[in-house]
């Protein structure tokens, strides 16, 4: 199994491109799933999940040749009749966003058995939103053998209130009730801009959706939907974690493709901690270090508030700040698992429920650790690169689901990093 190995203490200076966002692309190659006709996807990142969707799509019959996203970052998908209406368990457990394929089956075929993806690191994550939103579409679900049934001959457009805010239950509701007949009023929707993304192509595609970005969307089904030609956005939370690898080892980074419009809680709070953010311009912005990180405390929120999937990496800066710093955790409710690992490193950190309070600054020193999940890998690298010594982070292959070749990109930025699996 792969490791991640680094060698602490180099300054990172230079030029990074942004790619394509994992949660934008992950719900628009569902919705392929909503037409016959060919849908075009443009700035796909290269990473597992988004092989894992392509290959899941190819078992339910859908046609895609995934090798065209190593070679050029895009793909073109047909789910032309037949396509099968299960998703297996063997796919789904490895990527709990195949739970996007639900809203779609059902709306095509007006039936789909969907695999419950169960828990994960970071918490239970439930998927009760996403069904009772169908349910009032006029579907009928059961949970039977691990398995989400559901049924429809027709979906009606209907008022959903989401109890809580959810992205990848706001995407399902979305896609299912542009094919639902008359109109739907999703309240309480999440506005981030990964939603926006996959309102704008079921709008190529021809879905009558308005007020997406706010919390109130409304959807007038239609008959049927074309195909399209899509450009992804870029993944804000990559930009984010290479903002923090900037600040973090006293260097400069530049971003090339990246929206920082999509970053503005980000920023501001990477501001308040005194680093350098200048917008360049519309699709490119400079991080600079400051002499002296400071602390500052962050609430985790839907968007626009500072994003949970930032917080293990911004608790890494922390590590490194002047003072003490809190970070509250409100999405999800297990999220602090990298904590221990820094700690192992010589980080200060208490946790106290969803509460963690780092003690600043702290030296340091490299230790073997182990990735619990996506975002906690990378937050694990930033405090590699500012540790003495050689820090070893087994698991990556949490970093491969949503990184696109981050050592790599590192390494073009000066930092000592190699994959290996001694
Ligand atoms: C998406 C992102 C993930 C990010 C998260 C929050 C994708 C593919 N993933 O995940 O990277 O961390 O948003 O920004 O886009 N909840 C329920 N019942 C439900 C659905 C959600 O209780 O039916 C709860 C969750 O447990 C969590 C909160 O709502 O506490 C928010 O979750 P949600 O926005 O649904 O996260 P995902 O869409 O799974």
């Amino acid at each position: 199994m792969d490791k991640i190995f680094v060698k602490g203490g180099e300054v990172l200076r230079g030029t990074v491109h942004i790619s394509g966002a994992k949660n934008a692309a992950l719900p628009t190659m569902a919705a392929s799933l909503l037409t016959e006709d060919q849908i075009i996807l443009r700035n796909l990142p290269q990473v597992r999940d988004i092989e894992t969707t392509g290959k899941l799509l190819q078992e339910m019959g859908c046609e895609a040749e995934l090798d065209q996203i190593s070679k050029n970052h895009m793909c073109i998908l047909r789910a032309k009749d037949p396509i099968a209406c299960e998703a297996p368990y063997e796919l789904v457990k490895t990527m709990r966003a195949s739970v996007l394929v639900l809203g779609p089956l059902l709306a095509r075929l007006g039936q789909a058995n969907v695999s419950l993806p169960g828990g994960c690191a970071i918490g239970a994550r439930p998927i009760d939103l996403h069904i009772e939103g169908l349910k009032k579409l006029g579907a009928t679900i059961s949970i039977e053998h691990g398995y989400v049934k559901a049924r429809a001959d027709q979906l009606i457009g209907s008022k959903v209130v989401f109890d809580q805010i959810t992205v990848t239950g706001t995407e399902n509701l979305m896609m299912a009730a542009s094919l639902a007949k008359g109109e739907t009023i999703l309240l309480n929707a999440a506005c981030e801009p990964e939603v926006i993304n996959l309102a704008n192509m079921l709008r190529s595609m021809g879905a009558l959706i308005e007020g997406d970005g706010t919390k109130t969307i409304r959807i007038n089904g239609v008959s049927n939907l074309n195909g399209a030609d899509h450009t992804i956005i870029p993944d804000r939370i990559e930009a984010g974690t290479f903002m923090i690898a900037g600040a973090i080892t006293g260097g400069e980074i530049e971003l090339i493709g990246c929206q920082p419009c999509h970053l503005s809680t980000v920023i501001n709070t990477m501001r308040q901690a005194g680093v350098i953010v200048e917008e360049t311009e519309r699709n490119s912005c400079i991080v600079r270090a400051p002499h002296e990180i400071q602390a500052c405390n962050v609430i985790t929120k839907e968007y626009p508030g500072f994003a949970t999937d930032m917080q293990a990496q911004f608790m890494g800066l922390m590590t490194q700040a002047h003072g003490t710093s809190i970070i509250t955790e409100t999405v999800f409710e297990s999220r602090f698992l990298h904590a221990s690992e820094m700690i192992r490193m010589g980080a200060n950190i208490k946790i106290e429920g969803n509460q963690a309070t780092i003690f600043g600054k702290t030296s340091l020193t490299g230790a073997n650790v182990i990735a619990s999940d996506l975002r906690a890998s990378a937050s694990l690298v930033l405090a590699g690169l500012v540790a003495t010594g050689e820090t070893i982070i087994d698991r990556v292959y949490h970093l491969d689901r949503g990184y696109e070749r981050i050592e790599h990109k590192l390494k073009t930025l000066g930092a000592k990093i190699i994959r290996g699996s001694k």
